[in-house]
């Protein structure tokens, strides 16, 4: 077994990681609200007001701290006011964009700040930019958070919600430059303009304006966007998906060879580049980091399980995606000085989900226990860190076979995170606490094979144990990574 040296600068504070990178998104897609997450008040399936209490309960517990909805796509075609009111003449829709269901509106405005509050978690609404108008855009804000004497202030207290909600942040259009309306960047950036002038801040509410940011690598529409509309945001999207094939064959999510493996993570690890260099271009027109970075789409991309809908985008969730969470959440940690918000796509059912459900049966995925053992960088403050590291993979598809972040919290706990992306190898590791003494060391690890899965009959085949050989000696904590494994190691 290869030994590791990681190396941790405890007096080399940097950025505080904002909690909101453990965000989440829920679309109108598939089972994602519907099932996923709402069921109806009148469900056999135990339920507060409509929402799973295993969900919401599973959710709390990884302290979900923020959530966008409803779309992706869904948004630029969604008209809120379609999804408020007496649910019986609620308006019945086809939704276009995912497998051309009925939508009918159940879930709305109401129930997804119900939702919020349940889980704790601060909401993030995407308004319609690409088909709805200003004023409709306008009056969703004003319905939400006016707390006062006004036509949308009296609608939302006609519909049982007399005092208004905090809505802190609000996307301004999705994917702009395709589903959203096939814009180019100055068009959308001049409509970006025009629209945000209206959502207005009503009383205590502070809205955090987030912007249609780039497509992946689109470093024009960066550029573009931020040169004409930057001073009118906080925050600017980005969306980057892994896919291991092309998108016509995207690849399966469960059966896979180890070159897959790697090419996946390979893909993943792509986000580091494209962090740096939509930064790098803000970081020209936002010297002083006043828009930050929000990742509000991220996570793999397979083909759909074989015979569900295809509109549906249900993929199964394997060790394989547990990396690539770990290998992405530790790259938004590095980067925290920009990045402000990320949401892994998507909450339940859809994607790289923490949550699978199936009627009563509920799931928690690999990629929700990589949340759960993320937690504690929650508002920490990152921490200097070096990892020596030994390249893995085949053939092309090669990467470093660590990645590493450490944060301080606020009662001065350092938690260090490490994947340990090997296939194949486990990885004996030392860890030199630089600057502090400490006097206890632990651990907690989720490992398995790269195909490992949680399934209805299995749903624990995956899942955190205590790391046993922790141990803590002048300075340095010697412990043993398992191949294919995410650790969080705590010293106090
Ligand atoms: O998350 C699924 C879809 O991916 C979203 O609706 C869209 O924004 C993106 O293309």
């Amino acid at each position: 077994m290869i030994m590791h040296r990681i190396v941790v600068h405890t007096k080399d504070k940097r950025s505080r990681i904002n909690r909101n990178i453990y965000g989440n998104f829920s679309e109108h897609l598939g089972r994602c609200i519907y099932n996923g997450v709402y069921v109806g008040e009148d469900s056999d399936i135990p339920n507060i007001n409509g929402m799973r209490t295993d969900v919401v309960e599973a959710l709390r517990y990884i302290r979900l701290p923020v959530l966008r909805w409803p779309g992706g796509c869904f948004a630029d075609e969604y008209h809120w006011k379609d999804g408020i009111g007496p649910k019986a003449s609620r308006k019945k829709m086809v939704n276009t964009h995912w497998g051309g269901v009925v939508e009918d509106n159940s879930f709305g405005t109401h129930e997804f700040l119900e939702l919020c509050r349940q889980i704790g978690c601060a909401p993030y609404i995407n308004g319609n930019l690409g088909s709805g108008t200003v004023q409709e855009m306008s009056e969703w804000m004003e319905y939400m958070t006016f707390d006062g004497i006004s036509p949308m202030a009296s609608l939302r207290a006609q519909n049982g919600h007399p005092a208004p909600w905090r809505v802190q942040y609000f996307g301004v259009g999705n994917e702009n430059w395709g589903c959203g309306g096939n814009m180019r960047p100055s068009y959308y950036a001049d409509l970006y303009r025009r629209y945000q002038t209206y959502v207005r801040n009503y009383g205590e509410n502070r809205v955090f304006r987030i912007a249609c940011g780039p497509n992946a690598d689109d470093y024009n529409w960066t550029e573009t966007v931020m040169q004409i509309a930057g001073a009118y945001m906080d925050g600017l999207s980005l969306h980057y998906y892994t896919v291991p094939g092309d998108w016509n064959q995207k690849g399966s999510a469960t059966e896979f060879d180890e070159e897959t493996y790697y090419r996946t993570l390979k893909r993943a690890s792509y986000m580091e580049e494209l962090v740096t260099k939509h930064a790098q271009i803000m970081d020209r027109y936002d010297p002083a980091h006043k828009v930050g970075l929000v990742v509000d789409e991220w996570g793999t991309w397979y083909d759909v399980e074989p015979g569900t809908n295809p509109g549906f985008l249900y993929q199964q969730n394997t060790m394989r995606d547990a990396m690539v969470a770990a290998l992405t959440l530790n790259i938004f940690n590095a980067h925290s000085d920009r990045v402000v918000m990320a949401n892994i796509a998507q909450l339940a059912n859809v994607l790289q989900s923490v949550i699978l459900t199936e009627g009563k049966k509920m799931v928690r995925t690999p990629t929700y226990y990589v949340f759960d053992l993320f937690k504690q960088h929650q508002d920490a403050v990152l921490l200097g860190t070096f990892a020596e590291t030994t390249e893995i993979g085949v053939q092309a598809e090669k990467l470093p076979n660590l990645s590493v972040s450490a944060s301080e919290d606020a009662s001065g706990n350092v938690h260090i995170t490490v994947a340990n992306l090997s296939a194949t190898e486990a990885c004996a590791t030392e860890i030199s606490l630089i600057g502090r003494v400490f006097q206890t060391a632990s651990g907690r690890v989720l490992a398995g094979k790269m195909d490992d899965y949680n399934d209805f009959d299995t749903p624990e085949a995956v899942s955190i144990r205590p790391l046993t050989d922790v141990l803590l000696e002048n300075g340095v904590v010697r412990c043993t990574l398992p191949a294919c494994s995410v650790a969080e190691i705590t010293v106090c």
